[in-house]
């Protein structure tokens, strides 16, 4: 028997990866995906082997998630309860894929995730493997074991000599390229501001320059392509724009939201790149994309932001959204210019060569218009108001 782990390198993936071996008597082989979160890696092969991995593959998937996830998420406005910017949840199918290439490449029979029983993460792993082979099991240990505390998860890694890092977390984080999320500890309680140490790389907007800057963002049929007028990789614009927008404190947030598996919970995001790229993304869409595509992708982005959210990335009605939004980004090609200044994004100027925006018509002064057809548009497109007052007189309202 073969499990390949998703490993991360912490105390909780660690403890799984030594109960793995235990419980099911099995050869585990981990993988840790490096998505561009600010953990350094370099130890990850060797602590994994040292706890009992057969084998360890760390990934370099910076330019995959960039590429294939987060991108595609952009160019259909994704953002869950109209807030979160959903950077846990495009990890989760980038990572599940990863896994599903190394069980087949190694012939595993298993995966197997850190995710706990009450969280959306589990549902993200899960629905994806499902997707991409649905003849690999799963196992979530935090389902199955009586490790049920954090006391007991410690007690376990003590008794099996797995290092325990001495600077309690505070938080239940998640990061990589985009976002660092914070949930847990004195954010359990929605009334109680946060503890001024969660903050990560966005920096608190008391403490941002002084000086504002401006950044000109390049799009190819709505993907980034360019920063300043600099040609960049997808991962590249994401780095680089992050840590620009978090300089100036561009793109945190704390709200409550709805978990999948029933319950609100309470969590603090930080997405600098994310935040700026969606303003300056929907900036240049204002030049150059038309009226009614624009709302109906507009009204498509909830649904889909919900199928990213519950984690139905590799799923039909996913894919068709997905070819809908990359249709409707085929204009979206030009470059949107903005100052940051104290956690704000405050667009500048907007450019395209598919640009809809025309001076001559805009403009007061002659044209190919003619003033007197609104007098139509109005009488024909006003009728059946003057129909509803008639019957809203009828009505006595
Ligand atoms: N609530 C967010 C989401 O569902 C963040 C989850 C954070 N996950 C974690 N393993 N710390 O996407
Ligand atoms: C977890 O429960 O593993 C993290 C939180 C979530 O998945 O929503």
């Amino acid at each position: 028997k073969k499990v390949v782990l998703a490993y991360s390198g912490g105390l909780d993936t660690s403890v799984i990866l030594k109960w793995l071996i235990t419980a099911y008597q099995c050869e585990v082989i981990t993988v840790t995906a490096d998505l561009g979160q600010p953990e350094d890696l370099s130890g990850v092969e060797e602590k994994a082997l040292k706890t009992g991995a057969s084998k360890a593959y760390v990934l370099d998937l910076r330019e995959e998630m960039a590429r294939d996830f987060v991108f595609p998420m952009m160019r259909g406005a994704a953002r869950y309860e109209n807030r979160y910017m959903l950077g846990t949840s495009i990890a989760r199918p980038c990572i599940t894929k990863a896994l599903i290439d190394i069980a087949r490449k190694e012939g595993a029979d298993a995966i197997a995730h850190g995710a706990t029983g009450k969280g959306n993460d589990q549902v993200r792993f899960e629905f994806s493997a499902k997707a991409l082979a649905p003849e690999i099991r799963v196992i979530a240990p935090w389902r199955e074991w009586d490790l049920m505390s954090r006391t007991a998860l410690t007690a376990f890694a003590e008794k099996h000599g797995i290092f325990i890092s001495s600077e309690a977390k505070r938080y239940s984080m998640d990061a990589n390229m985009l976002h660092t999320s914070f949930e847990g500890s004195e954010l359990e309680n929605p009334g109680n501001a946060p503890h001024e140490t969660c903050h990560d790389r966005c920096v608190p907007v008391e403490q941002a320059p002084d000086a504002p800057e401006i950044v000109e963002v390049g799009f190819e049929a709505g993907n980034p392509v360019s920063v300043n007028g600099e040609k960049m990789s997808p991962y590249t614009i994401i780095s680089t724009l992050a840590e620009l927008a978090g300089k100036h404190g561009i793109g945190r947030d704390d709200m409550v939201e709805n978990r999948y598996v029933g319950m609100k919970c309470r969590g603090v995001y930080e997405n600098p790149a994310g935040t700026l790229l969606f303003a300056l993304h929907r900036d240049l869409e204002g030049i150059c994309m038309d009226r009614e595509l624009l709302g109906i992708r507009d009204m498509l982005a909830v649904p889909y932001s919900h199928a990213v959210y519950n984690g139905y990335w590799f799923s039909p009605e996913r894919e068709a959204m997905q070819a809908f939004f990359d249709k409707s980004q085929e204009t979206v090609t030009g470059t949107a210019r903005a100052k940051l200044y104290k956690g704000g994004v405050w667009p500048l100027a907007r450019t395209s060569p598919y640009s809809l925006f025309s001076e001559d018509l805009a403009t007061f002064e002659g044209g190919d218009y003619d003033h007197k057809d609104a007098a139509g548009f109005i009488r024909l497109n006003g009728l059946r108001l003057g129909m509803y007052a008639a019957i809203k007189d009828k009505l006595g309202k």
